[in-house]
């Protein structure tokens, strides 16, 4: 650890003096903390680094993307498979194939949940958060009882058994928080050596003239370094040698807010595997327009995401000739890398990607010591992005999959217009409706009289019927015609493992 000396001396050289400007107010205890926050800054490239954000928020955000757009093209149909059409007997072969490589332990996920989750606007990691189901399950618990589950079918299916390891990446604010989580919740039944958490780097919030923003008189604004933070995560934290260990050589990585993800899913990864892809992405079609995702498309002749924040919206609107979206893949954060893939972009590309700008509200003390809450952003976050690897992939595969069966992200708080978890309870509600019904089971409300639920409803359409289906039942509607067919339920209802055993004996 540096000596205050030492870093005196190298904040004075890279024009920073002022990070110490409060240095003599500061209690015994606030000192040490402050001490330790800047021995593990890069010292050496804190100069680099603020100059870069101070240049390049001059430049955002038009810039990136007027130099993007013109070099846009869709992704080529070769290089896509989609759940809509694809014929049934393609999707069993994918199914079939990513269960049998679950089974053999090569498959691990991946969850990105550093963020801090400010547009929801909660002060816990967003995967502790309970959007009201009945069941009173957080994003968390669903995610484990899915992994619990995969876990059983690819066991029943190949006969041995088998784990899917978890990997969560975690940042300053959601590490402690989410290990107490899992360790007062038993690990939702999982065992807790196959569930392993993992810090992501912070780097120091700039202001506009190239200085490190101090948010107290002994503490730095500190941001996570973005979900591609991901990459040298996996460095600092040998995690490809624990993948290499545990013999995983697919990697299914996801964003915590989607309650609708399928853990590992056999049908994407079946896909990634059988198409020899290195790097794969899931898409929906995008909702309309100014939906924010980001579009999953090739640049230059090479796979990329182009960011919601960073496309101009003459390109977000382009139609072709069938009225279509024509940039309509919309990238949900689901994606799929082989181990060795991982291991190329460690060893050589991790240090080639280009931050990404973003102007934020960032408190700060000024000069005279005062808190101060901005009302415009006064800072620059720089954020790598976790699909800034795709152009550096070999072998690029772009998943289709139905916007109702599989992405309802949480993202605002309640009264926001979308991605709330209103909306993300009734995604789910309604889909675990459907399947009840295909199943054959006759929903009653709670006047006994049947709920009449279209195969095709979504959670727009349909006010939520309480329904819901423990994953530990049925990952993805499987299995549950041997517990529903011919039955008559009323709702609210919870089908979970015990439920389901009565409703059998029935
Ligand atoms: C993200 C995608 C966007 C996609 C959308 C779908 C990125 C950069 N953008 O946007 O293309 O259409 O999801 O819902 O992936 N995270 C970290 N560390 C960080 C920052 C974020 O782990 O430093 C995690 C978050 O906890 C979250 C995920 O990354 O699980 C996505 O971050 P978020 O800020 O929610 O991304 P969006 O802007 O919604």
């Amino acid at each position: 650890m540096p000596s205050l000396q030492q870093i005196r001396a190298a904040l004075d050289g890279s024009g920073q003096a002022h990070v110490l400007r409060f240095w003599s107010e500061l209690s015994e205890e606030e000192k040490e903390a402050f001490l330790q926050e800047l021995g593990q800054l890069d010292l050496q490239r804190l100069e680099e680094h603020c100059q870069a954000a101070a240049e390049a928020a001059g430049a955002a955000p038009a810039s990136c993307s007027q130099n993007l757009d013109p070099n846009l093209e869709p992704v080529p149909p070769e290089s896509m498979g989609s759940v809509r059409r694809s014929d049934p007997e393609s999707l069993a072969g994918w199914e079939h194939e990513g269960f049998l490589q679950i089974s053999r332990n090569r498959v691990a996920v991946l969850l990105l949940a550093g963020g801090q989750g400010t547009r929801l606007g909660v002060q816990y990691p967003k995967g502790m958060y309970d959007v009201g189901l009945p069941s009173g399950k957080t994003l968390y618990q669903i995610q484990a009882e899915r992994i619990l589950k995969i876990q059983k079918l690819a066991e029943s299916r190949h006969g041995s058994k088998c784990t899917v390891p978890w990997y969560i990446m975690t940042s300053e604010f959601t590490l402690k928080p989410t290990q107490t989580f899992f360790q007062e919740n038993s690990h939702f039944g999982l065992e807790p050596s196959n569930v392993i958490m993992f810090e992501q780097r912070m780097i120091p919030a700039v202001s506009f003239d190239g200085k490190v923003i101090l948010e107290r008189k002994g503490k730095i604004a500190m941001a996570p370094d973005g979900n591609g933070g991901l990459y040298q995560a996996l460095v600092d934290n040998d995690l490809l040698e624990d993948m290499k260990r545990r013999g995983v050589e697919y990697v299914h990585v996801y964003c915590v807010d989607n309650i609708l993800v399928k853990m590992a899913d056999p049908v994407f990864v079946g896909f990634c595997v059988k198409k020899g892809a290195d790097c794969g992405a899931k898409v929906v079609e995008k909702a309309h327009p100014a939906e924010p995702v980001g579009v999953v498309c090739r640049v230059g002749g090479v796979p990329q995401v182009v960011e919601y924040s960073e496309i101009r919206p003459e390109t977000a609107h382009l139609r072709g000739a069938a009225g279509e979206l024509v940039y309509s893949a919309g990238n949900i954060c689901n994606h799929f890398f082989s181990r060795s893939f991982l291991q190329e972009v460690a060893k050589k590309f991790k240090d080639q990607l280009k931050p990404h700008v973003a102007l934020k509200k960032v408190p700060f003390v000024d000069s005279c010591g005062n808190q101060v809450k901005p009302t415009k952003p006064n800072g620059i976050k720089m954020e790598k992005f976790v699909f800034d690897v795709f152009p550096f992939s070999r072998s690029f595969v772009v998943f289709e999959v139905l916007r109702e069966e599989e992405f309802s992200p949480l993202k605002n708080a309640d009264g926001a217009p979308a991605d709330t978890p209103t909306t993300a309870r009734n995604s789910l509600l309604a889909q675990h409706c459907r399947w009840a019904t295909a199943a054959g089971a006759a929903l009653l409300d709670e006047h006994g009289n049947i709920i009449q639920i279209p195969l095709s409803s979504s959670a727009e359409n349909h006010p939520p019927v309480k329904c819901e289906i423990s994953p530990l039942v049925s990952y993805f509607g499987e299995g549950l015609e041997l517990i529903l067919k011919g039955k008559t339920i009323k709702t609210p209802f919870i089908l979970d493992e015990e439920a389901a055993k009565e409703l059998q004996a029935r």
